[in-house]
């Protein structure tokens, strides 16, 4: 007989599982029934799959308030996204010796382009501080500005600590300063408004709690603000010069477009629509709350970041005394079927500001489909753990 202990998916911030039934059904009825390939051809086939995209450009739009769908592109992922950002900004609204003011709880997909440019073409970096209960001071942001400070770059939820940053408080303190923010743990889960937020480029990936397959996501880039493309190719417009468009979504969508992930990205977002946003956010609150009560609980667990008074999303990190996290993290699996992170979660500077460095921490992350069951044996699991 089997005896391995039933699976329990606590890792939804680095994807989420399982699927909406209806993100599931949309992509297997699209990969059986028709190619794939839009925007290409005058057959049936590749104008049903414009509309699809389409679609799912409204969609996203409105679940953003982005007043025009057309300034939604699609790209591969959340990093993918990022990069576009930073690396494209450069040349149009950021040049060498411009300032930018970035947060420690930055992922690498932001870290690693803004060190690049720090460090090949003359860009100086500022980093706003945490407070004593580990979230991020905005309230710095004035004292860090500087006469050429041209943009600001914030992780909206840490995919640490689950902190959350203030957004309307940045969109409010930054002036002329663009705001680029990295939704990838935030969108599904927290509200985003992009007009009233006076979000300038917003990135975001469909595979966490937008619901989608992995290999889709992807920006919104205020009008009036352009990017260097990183990529240029085919796009099915504008096919008689061999100039890239400069219009979007075109200019930043060369390459046959992943129909599939962005046909199962904007199920992802029907069903979020439909379920509520407030309803989603609740339960993953809840669950989140019952495990750090449970946790207070028990001997030998240090966790890391906001208290459950404090707004915080559903990721704790912790540590357990005398084991090493990847040892908690195996036994969790193994003995418990609890699947969990550990490790640095692709975000050193998040470690470093927390003193977690190295090693990194033990990540759990609920998502809407967890249940108190899941957190009850998460917490058995970790009790039997520490206690051992
Ligand atoms: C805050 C944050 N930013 C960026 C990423 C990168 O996401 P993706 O691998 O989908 O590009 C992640 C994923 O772990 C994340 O949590």
């Amino acid at each position: 007989m089997d005896s391995k202990p039933a699976p329990i998916y606590v890792d939804n911030a680095a994807t989420s599982f399982p699927k909406p039934r209806e993100v599931i059904d949309t992509i297997s009825s699209l990969l059986g029934g028709m190619s794939l390939s839009p925007g290409r051809s005058a057959h049936r086939y590749s104008l049903e799959c414009s509309r699809i995209i389409f679609e799912a450009r409204e969609t996203l739009a409105s679940f953003f308030n982005c007043p025009d769908s057309s300034r939604i592109a699609f790209a591969c992922n959340v990093t993918e996204a990022l990069n576009a950002g930073i690396l494209g900004l450069f040349g149009t609204a950021l040049h060498p010796g411009d300032h930018v003011i970035t947060t420690p709880f930055e992922h690498n997909s932001v870290m690693r382009p803004l060190r690049y440019l720090e460090k090949n073409a003359g860009l100086t970096l500022s980093i706003l501080p945490l407070s004593d209960e580990g979230e991020v001071m905005v309230s710095e942001l004035p004292r860090l500005m500087r006469d050429n400070t041209r943009l600001i770059v914030v992780n909206h939820v840490s995919n640490v600590t689950g902190s959350v940053v203030d957004l309307e408080e940045i969109g409010r303190l930054k002036g002329e300063c663009l705001l680029m923010v990295d939704a990838a743990q935030s969108a599904g889960v927290f509200s985003i408004d992009v007009k009233k937020m006076h979000i300038d480029m917003l990135a975001f990936t469909g595979h966490k709690s937008l619901f989608g397959p992995t290999g889709s996501g992807g920006f919104y880039l205020r009008e009036g603000l352009a990017l260097q493309p990183l990529k240029m190719g085919g796009t099915g417009s504008n096919s008689e010069t061999e100039v890239q468009p400069d219009f979007m979504p075109d200019i930043y969508e060369a390459g046959t477009p992943n129909t599939l992930g962005i046909a199962g990205l904007g199920s992802g977002v029907e069903f979020i629509v439909k379920t509520g946003l407030a309803a989603i956010r609740g339960h993953e609150q809840r669950l989140c709350a019952l495990f750090l009560d449970g946790l207070r609980q028990l001997k030998n667990v240090t966790v890391f970041g906001p208290g459950a008074g404090r707004q915080r999303a559903a990721v704790v990190s912790l540590r357990v005394k005398g084991k090493s996290e990847s040892e908690v993290a195996f036994r969790l699996d193994r003995e418990f079927g609890v699947m969990v992170r550990a490790g640095l979660h692709c975000a050193p500077a998040a470690h470093r500001a927390i003193g977690t460095f190295p090693a990194g921490t033990v990540r759990f992350s609920f998502g809407y489909f967890n249940t108190e069951k899941d957190v009850a044996t998460c917490l058995r699991g970790l009790d039997m753990i520490a206690a051992r």
